[in-house]
């Protein structure tokens, strides 16, 4: 029986996608969802987890210990840097690597995070659509120069959102417990504070960059919105779970915050009936952040390499979530 890795991102093309060089070099059959298929659905992807699926370049399934303990898989290489998909303790007691992407598309979500922020207060979307409509309005828009640009979470990607909000002129705020001091930039315009409290006060615009875990699940929520200027923008371009999107839609609606810029949701693609649906000076994108045509063919290239890296014995270190794993590791040749 050959054995096989399961490749689920939609943006990798079967003929020529960019994982195809590195998986070459394996004897892995490189196997795809069905057309019409969404592993990202709860209780879909383990259809897809045969035992002879030994391999999965993966995108944000839900792979959840029930679902690792009844798969074969030895490898699960993420392409993308966040990993809150894969239950991480129960892949490292089942001998199953796990590895991301660093380095790949921390400049595409901070090119994200800078269209949002600009298409919400130039009102780019709305200006166009009136525009179109024979409709000429012409009213000043907030000023970004001179105003703060608080972050919550200063990783990979955060530290690339910084330079591109200083040169719009804005302060920046960085709230982020485990930041190293080494990391941080030094500029004059750059601040670091230990308060959350500090944050909501100050910030003109509040930018999350942090991973969803218990300590930042629906860190946005009602009591944290009541404490937000009411000129300010939320802007989200991390992981939907960190934003209660009930609260937020009735912040939004009560003027209470000015816009937010969601580009991540609880539940995707979200669904119909979301309270967010209406809201007024909302703006929104598909999870998108991460993509652009450079962190596309980067991911690609990397994630399949260190499936490779890892069946050679090479462990790819950079991009290992779990090295704990790597006592326990083995693979059965077939
Ligand atoms: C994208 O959201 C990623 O996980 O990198």
């Amino acid at each position: 029986m050959a054995q096989k890795v399961l490749v689920t991102p939609h943006l990798l093309d079967k003929t020529s996608g960019p994982h195809l060089g590195p998986l070459s070099q394996t004897d892995l059959e490189v196997i795809y969802q069905p057309v019409g298929f969404d592993t990202i659905q709860p209780g879909n992807i383990e259809q897809l987890l045969t035992d002879d699926v030994v391999a999965m370049l993966a995108s944000t399934e839900p792979l959840t210990r029930e679902v690792l303990q009844n798969s074969s898989l030895k490898i699960i290489a993420r392409l993308g840097v966040g990993f809150d998909s894969v239950d991480i303790a129960a892949a490292t007691e089942l001998g199953i690597a796990v590895t991301i992407t660093p380095g790949t598309l921390e400049v595409s979500v901070a090119e994200q995070t800078l269209a949002m922020l600009l298409g919400i207060t130039r009102q780019v979307i709305e200006r166009d659509k009136e525009v179109r409509s024979g409709v000429w309005k012409r009213e000043p828009m907030p000023r970004l120069a001179g105003r703060t640009f608080a972050m919550v979470g200063c990783g990979r990607i955060g530290r690339e959102v910084i330079p591109r909000m200083l040169g719009m002129g804005m302060r920046v705020l960085i709230y982020d417990p485990h930041l190293r001091v080494d990391l941080l930039p030094e500029n004059a315009n750059v601040h670091r504070t230990k308060s959350l409290e500090q944050v909501w006060a100050e910030a003109d615009v509040v930018s999350l960059h942090a991973p969803c875990n218990a300590e930042t699940e629906k860190l946005i929520n009602s009591e944290t919105l009541k404490k937000m200027k009411s000129t300010s923008i939320l802007l989200n371009t991390s992981r939907g779970g960190l934003v209660d999107e009930v609260a937020l839609a009735e912040a939004l609606h009560q003027g209470a915050i000015w816009a937010a810029g969601l580009d991540v949701f609880q539940q995707e693609p979200l669904p119909l009936d979301s309270p967010l649906f209406g809201c007024p000076n909302l703006l929104m994108a598909s999870h998108m952040g991460g993509l652009d045509h450079d962190s596309s063919r980067l991911a690609g290239t990397l994630s399949a390499q260190c499936i490779v890296d890892i069946m050679h014995g090479n462990w790819p270190d950079a991009c290992l979530v779990n090295p704990e794993v790597k006592s326990r590791w083995k693979w059965d040749q077939p």
